[in-house]
């Protein structure tokens, strides 16, 4: 998800030293008809590294961030898959196995109560094509098949209009406004649907 969010580049706990996690390639955590979603490790940090100092990705943001910065956030995912399940997966276009960003499901506090965010954040190139919410459906159906969850957020600037109809495209509503990392953002949430 997102965001001005932070999507998210803040500390957690987490302490991802002692962690690993399975081969990355063999085993997706969810397909697409263009895209896989699988396990991001330090492998990847030249990729985050570049995308998390484009500052036109990082706008809506909390701005660049370091290689060094780049890397405790991909421990910090490495860390959440151990204790969640979830966490922010790197997105790979089918076609060619290119990696181009991350989407996932992210911890977060909003006015004091525990939420979990659909995030998504993509290189450049990538944009315009649909990708992301094709990427964000896949990560708010994870989060209400597999992880049981009843609800998912999306916190957005309401400048990022690029990023508000990616949350849109997923059947998201705004519901509410809230202050976080000192800006104010909109709350956009879907709940999971009853069995019919
Ligand atoms: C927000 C982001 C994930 C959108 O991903 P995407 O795969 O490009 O999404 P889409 O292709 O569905 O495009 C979404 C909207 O962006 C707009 N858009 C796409 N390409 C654009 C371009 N080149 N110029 C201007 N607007 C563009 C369109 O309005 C589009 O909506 P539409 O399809 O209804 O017209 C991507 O721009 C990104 O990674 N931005 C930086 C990180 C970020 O802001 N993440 C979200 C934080 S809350």
């Amino acid at each position: 998800m997102t965001p001005a969010s932070s999507n998210d580049l803040t500390a957690s706990d987490s302490n991802a030293a002692s962690v690993h996690s399975p081969p990355r390639q063999c085993c997706p955590v969810a397909e697409t008809p263009r895209l896989l979603l699988r396990r991001i490790d330090r492998d990847d940090l030249d990729f985050f590294a570049a995308l998390f100092a484009d500052p036109e990705v990082m706008r809506f943001s909390l701005g660049v961030r370091t290689r060094e910065q780049s890397g405790e956030w991909i421990d910090r995912a490495t860390a959440t898959y151990c204790q969640r399940g979830y966490g922010p997966w790197g997105v790979v276009r089918k076609l060619d196995q290119t990696l181009i960003g991350f989407c996932g499901l992210l911890d977060q506090t909003v006015d004091g109560v525990a939420e979990v965010e659909v995030a998504y954040r993509l290189a450049e190139p990538y944009w315009g094509q649909g990708f992301a919410p094709e990427a964000a459906a896949a990560a708010r159906d994870l989060a209400f098949g597999e992880f049981r969850l009843a609800r998912v957020i999306a916190l957005i600037d309401a400048n990022n209009i690029r990023s508000v109809r990616v949350a849109e495209k997923i059947g998201m509503d705004w519901q509410t406004q809230t202050l976080k990392w000192g800006r104010r953002l909109r709350v956009y949430q879907c709940t999971r649907r009853a069995p019919e």
